[in-house]
């Protein structure tokens, strides 16, 4: 019987085995029997070659016109459309979220991927009038050099492109370390990349952990930039670690987001909103609805629908038409989830509403079901009001009024996503400018960003760098202003014109 197929890491152009010899599995969370691929399981001499490619490489792209470096990147985003039920399905027998979802995570790549190239013709900087007669200035972008991504598994391949389309259009190379939990995105997305044209080394792909090979990637002073999506513990050692060498470091971590419904809300409208922010990718984004903060007039009315809607949720194989909640996507994961079920269930005052276990029996004990579970009466100083969980669990707080809301959402280490239900304008245009985050919605849910808006979060969810949009170019390149003295004399700035 033919095996699991085995995956390498991607250097200099070529698919080459670790200098480990070691390899790990990639498992579907919905079906443990299914060896999805065996992986390079890579150690920092793989690392060391990769930015040996990536140095090297860059000193021929950096010199490539970027609307030539664009073009390439315009093939590649067709070639993800044209492959994109292929990488999608993949994708969830990699991590388990719903078809649906899948597609739109490459669909998310793939508008990235076309934003990016036409910045290949844009990337503007200014041309600015000089103080002194004769003398020309702007200001422009230069390209850092090697640039390292470690991506997180809930968003396998629109994450990947978030970093690596800015960081490529600007004259960058790369070097990326995926999820050990979702490689063979990244694996899918750098084949297209090679095959469309990126000349070798611009971009390579090595799997491994994060110690073992994300480490050493960070460290190399070779590197120009570090981008990071992750925990935010993870995120503070990234950022220690580019401290000595003053490296440009870009960190997107966690969140606790809420949605306000407020007692002039439709709350229809408000609960199928919850649903989705809270249970959509299994509750397994960084930008998901784990708080709702319920004014107490509509508190029971809201409560009754969100249960009755979450309980009839159907919870299984993502690839499943059906199927409207994929597993966790890990065992691991799913053991850090119900240990907040736990956490939850032990709060004096918390009430359990629906959900709080695991599924057993059948198929599920092939995978890692978590029950989508909700909270009622949670309030501050609860583990499970200030803590992401990160999966199919969220709470109800209720609020006395939009003024108590507004305290209570801002009640937050994190500030990456919040929303407001209300028909009242004042009240919404307020809620917009008084939520502390980097993202707003009025009348929907936490979740569903787009590409050409910039993307990241205030407090501990960022360090104040943003995704996608043009905003991602800041990261990845340095200014450069230049002045061109055409005058054939001294001319001295702040002097000779006083
Ligand atoms: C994440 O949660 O890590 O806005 C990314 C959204 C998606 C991206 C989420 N477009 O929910």
């Amino acid at each position: 019987m033919k095996g699991p197929k085995v995956y390498k890491n991607f250097i200099n152009g070529e698919w080459v085995k670790s200098r480990t010899n070691k390899t790990f599995e990639n498992i579907n969370p919905a079906n443990t029997d299914d060896v999805v691929g065996i992986f390079q399981q890579s150690d920092a001499r793989d690392v060391n070659d990769a930015l040996n490619a990536a140095s090297e490489a860059y000193k021929k792209w950096r010199l490539v016109p970027a609307p030539k470096r664009g073009e390439i990147l315009y093939r590649i985003a067709q070639r993800i459309l044209k492959d994109k039920e292929r990488v999608a399905r993949d994708m969830t027998r990699e991590m388990g979220k719903v078809l649906v979802e899948t597609r739109g995570d490459v669909q998310e790549a793939i508008d990235m991927t076309f934003y990016m190239a036409g910045e290949g013709r844009r990337s503007f900087g200014q041309t600015t009038p000089s103080e002194m007669p004769s003398k020309f200035c702007m200001s422009l972008r230069q390209p850092l050099g090697v640039c390292t991504m470690i991506t997180p598994w809930n968003f396998p391949m629109a994450i990947p492109s978030w970093k690596m389309m800015p960081a490529l259009i600007l004259g960058n190379t790369v070097v990326i370390k995926p999820a050990t939990d979702t490689p063979l995105s990244v694996a899918n997305l750098v084949q297209i990349m090679h095959e469309e044209g990126l000349p070798a080394g611009v971009v390579n792909m090595v799997t491994g952990s994060g110690g073992a090979v994300g480490m050493p990637l960070i460290r190399d002073k070779r590197v120009g930039c570090v981008s990071f999506t992750g925990s935010t513990d993870i995120g503070r050692k990234i950022s220690e670690a580019c401290a000595p060498e003053f490296k440009h470091c870009h960190l997107e971590m966690g969140g606790k987001n809420c949605i306000i419904v407020m007692d002039d809300a439709n709350i229809e409208l408000a609960v199928d909103g919850a649903v989705w922010g809270a249970f959509g990718t299994t509750g397994q984004r960084c930008t998901a609805s784990s708080r709702l903060i319920v004014h107490k007039k509509v508190y029971n009315k809201f409560a009754a629908q969100l249960v009755e809607r979450t309980k009839a949720l159907k919870v299984g194989d993502g690839l499943d038409k059906t199927v409207q909640m994929g597993p966790a996507v890990s065992e691991s994961q799913m053991n850090s989830v119900l240990d907040y079920m736990r956490i939850g269930r032990e709060e004096d005052r918390a009430k359990l509403l629906c959900g709080g276990g695991r599924f057993t029996g059948g198929k599920y004990n092939k995978g890692w079901f978590t029950m989508p579970t909700i909270f009622g009466d949670v309030v501050p100083g609860m583990r499970i009001f200030h803590e992401e969980i990160f999966g199919s669990v969220t709470d109800i707080i209720p609020a006395r009024n939009f003024d108590e809301a507004i305290e209570l959402a801002n009640n937050c280490a994190y500030g990456l996503s919040a929303s407001i239900y209300t028909q009242d304008i004042n009240r919404a245009f307020a809620a917009m400018r008084d939520v502390y985050t980097g993202i707003f919605y009025v009348n929907a849910p936490t979740i569903g960003a787009e590409t050409h808006l910039p993307f990241g979060g205030t407090k501990h969810t960022g360090n104040g760098h943003r995704e996608a949009c043009v905003q991602a170019l800041e990261v990845f390149s340095e200014w450069k202003s230049v002045y061109i003295d055409f005058s054939g004399t001294i001319q001295r700035a702040q002097i000779d014109n006083q």
